[in-house]
């Protein structure tokens, strides 16, 4: 058997996995149009990758239809939304897998296209994304991004509430547990960091203002679900949507030691070698590891994600630096990836073509490994 630190049990909160070998939240556009509820087609999908008794973290999902930034994504506010859920999580539980929803607002990253009544994109002050960078409208023009709407102090609560319903409605779903959306320059991180965050309220300034809504809206899912079913993501270090603090050591060694007192189900990390990797093949050279820098100030039960083979994630988990890795890519090109790591099968690569959106192909039609086959 291959990798025996990754291939050993672990409990998360209260479930006791089999291995640790998570499936990391991915964005695959695919959700049923207008209503924005998982369909048939997801339940499929998520099922064939929940075999072997992981966890799964299910995409990101916005809590408001202000939350999105792309098409197809599908949301965690409407009633049909909870269904079409509930009917991935019933598929994902008769395999044996435990699944988490990721929990999410995009903030400045989207278009008045995508906004309710054509208005401009929230964030937490008046300050666009890069000219360098574009983004698609919802008629799929590529564009610059517009220069967001800063929220008003007012706001804030109903950002927060919809994160909690958000946490009520994954419940509602059947979920086994939420993690919170705070990387990759989407709305919490936007708080977090000193170049989209200029405001001089409670929410703005220090480290200590600029980490609140995050500890906000993760107390407010913590009440929905009890800490030990509540994970969160960050990314420091991250370059991704034009994001990146100037110097990300103080702000997540705050931002993290205010976490420690919760007792999470875990901790989430996006490695910045990795980067941005879901808009292209990125390698991000010389650049500090997430998990080596933060796993001595994390308490809890630390996954790390970004460009891990089998050999990686077992060294890092042999090593102590994460207790568990979460695979992207690679998991949408191989539905049986912790079978094909563990006994040596060769993986399928994967098609970046059809990452977002469309039908099966790209999607559904990645085979497991099929050990009768003639090479
Ligand atoms: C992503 N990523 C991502 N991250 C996140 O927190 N929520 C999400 O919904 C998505 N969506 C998404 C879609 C696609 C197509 C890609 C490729 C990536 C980032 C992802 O979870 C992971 O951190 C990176 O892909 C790096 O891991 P791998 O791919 O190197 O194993």
């Amino acid at each position: 058997m291959n990798f025996p630190h990754l291939f050993s049990p672990l409990k998360v909160g209260p479930y006791q996995l089999r291995h640790r070998l998570v499936m990391a939240p991915l964005t695959r556009m695919r959700a049923a149009r207008p209503s924005l509820a998982p369909r048939p087609l997801n339940a499929e999908y998520y099922a064939q990758r929940a075999t072997q008794g992981g966890l799964i973290i299910a995409e990101a999902s916005p809590v408001l239809a202000t939350g999105f930034g792309n098409p197809g994504v599908p949301g965690i506010y409407t009633e049909q939304q909870v269904d079409g859920w509930r009917s991935v999580v019933n598929a994902v539980h008769a395999k044996g897998g435990v699944i988490f929803l990721q929990l999410w607002h995009v903030g400045r990253v989207s278009h008045s296209s995508f906004q309710p009544g054509g208005a401009l994109p929230v964030a937490p002050s008046a300050v666009p994304i890069s000219p360098d960078l574009k983004t698609m409208t919802a008629d799929g023009k590529v564009v610059a991004y517009e220069t967001p709407r800063a929220l008003l102090t007012s706001e804030i609560p109903g950002i927060v509430e919809a994160f909690r319903q958000g946490a009520r409605n994954a419940m509602a779903a059947g979920f086994d547990g939420v993690e919170i959306h705070g990387a990759n320059g989407y709305l919490i991180e936007q708080f977090l960091q000193s170049r989209s965050n200029l405001r001089t309220d409670q929410y703005g300034g220090g480290i200590e203002n600029r980490s609140r809504l995050l500890r906000e809206i993760t107390q407010a899912a913590i009440e929905v679900w009890g800490a030990n079913r509540v994970g969160v993501r960050l990314s420091p270090y991250g370059v991704a949507n034009d994001s990146g603090e100037a110097d990300p050591m103080p702000l997540y060694t705050h931002a993290i030691q205010s976490l420690n007192p919760l007792g999470l189900a875990y901790l989430h990390f996006i490695e910045p070698r990795s980067s941005g990797a879901g808009r292209a093949e990125v390698d991000h050279q010389n650049v500090p590891s997430a998990m080596v820098l933060f796993r001595p100030v994390w308490k809890g039960i630390l996954i790390s994600a970004g460009g891990f083979t089998g050999d990686t994630a077992d060294a890092a988990i042999a090593a102590g630096h994460a207790d568990a890795i979460a695979f992207g890519r690679i998991f949408i090109s191989n539905p049986d990836l912790p079978h094909r790591l563990q006994r040596g099968f060769p993986l399928t690569p994967y098609n970046r073509a059809t990452f977002y959106g469309g039908e099966e192909k790209g999607y559904t039609d990645y085979p497991a490994y099929d050990e009768m086959a003639p090479a």
